[in-house]
């Protein structure tokens, strides 16, 4: 079993690992070890703050050795295939995290693998965050099925991989994006075959009107830095700040992956406001880690 996208799993399976996160979080360093004499190798093409630590502090505390791999300083660098890369980790270790530019990496590892493969970060998708953005919306409400959900921004990685999450769970997306920038429909369509209907519209005002939970991602993802000139030019009503919060109401909670771009896509006001949640949720990058890895790996 790998987790390359949010879809790979069930919505039990979801809801599953969001109890078993919490269970995570109310027994921090009390739990078992269920990664005990097991390793994950941990390969980064791109930064990381969150999902680096969250993982490896996961594995420790979990039992386990995580090894932290610079995909510039593996022999991928030089040219060593993404399938043997997968062959010999797999003789090493119980499993792989990879983050990388192109999605197809992440599929050519999890296919030439015997060990799990989880996505850390895709150009595609970004599922461990989205566990995360899941447990602390429903620490917030109780529960998801029927919550309101506004984005608005960029239709990346981390808005695909919400989109079909809210397909799964039942819970209703709007996604506010400049034209150009929308989700793209391979992402519509799989959400509306998991039985999804997500709005789309370009007015950050349309999509806020009485939500539970607002989000918005960077304007510009790693491997879009080219295009940064252009699309702050874009984005520029494309803001999670007071007005949209107040647009949205006082239940409403504001959730950012991070790193934010404070001034840019959220205010200040927001972030640091009574309605953020963005500490939270990446503390419960963490909680969820343990979650996902003791279900992938800790059971082998
Ligand atoms: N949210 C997230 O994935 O953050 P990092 O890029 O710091 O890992
Ligand atoms: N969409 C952002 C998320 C960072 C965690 C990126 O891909 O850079």
């Amino acid at each position: 079993m790998n987790l390359i996208s949010i879809s790979d799993l069930t919505k039990e399976e979801i809801l599953r690992l969001l109890d078993s996160a919490e269970a995570f979080r109310a027994r921090r360093s009390r739990h078992g070890e269920p990664l005990k004499g097991k390793s994950l190798a941990m390969i980064f093409e791109k930064p990381s703050t969150r999902t680096r630590v969250s993982l490896e502090v996961a594995a420790s505390e979990l039992g386990g050795h995580p090894l932290y791999l610079s995909a510039g300083e593996l022999q991928l660098g030089r040219g060593e295939t993404i399938a043997d890369t997968a062959r010999v980790l797999s003789r090493f270790v119980h499993g792989i995290t990879a983050r990388v530019f192109s999605h197809n990496t992440v599929v050519q590892l999890a296919a030439h693998a015997s060990v799990p493969v989880v996505n850390a970060l895709s150009d595609w998708e970004h599922p461990l965050q989205i566990l995360a953005d899941l447990q602390t919306i429903r620490q917030r409400f109780g529960s998801l099925e029927g919550l309101r959900l506004a984005w608005v921004g960029d239709g990346n990685n981390v808005c695909n991989s919400l989109i079909l999450a809210s397909a799964i769970l039942g819970m209703e997306i709007t996604v506010a994006s400049p034209p150009g920038y929308l989700p793209k429909t391979e992402i519509i369509e799989q959400a509306k075959s998991l039985g999804g209907l997500p709005r789309i519209v370009t007015e950050p005002a349309d999509a806020a009107r009485g939500v539970d939970v607002l989000v918005t991602d960077t304007w510009v993802s790693m491997g879009d830095e080219g295009e940064e000139a252009e699309r702050l030019r874009v984005f520029g009503k494309y803001q999670l700040n007071a007005d949209l919060m107040r647009i949205a109401g006082q239940q409403a909670i504001a959730l950012h992956c991070l790193p934010a771009h404070r001034g840019q896509e959220i205010t200040d006001e927001v972030m640091d406001g009574p309605q953020s949640a963005v500490f939270d949720e990446a503390e419960n990058r963490l909680h969820t880690s343990k979650a996902v890895m003791a279900w992938l790996i800790g059971q082998r």
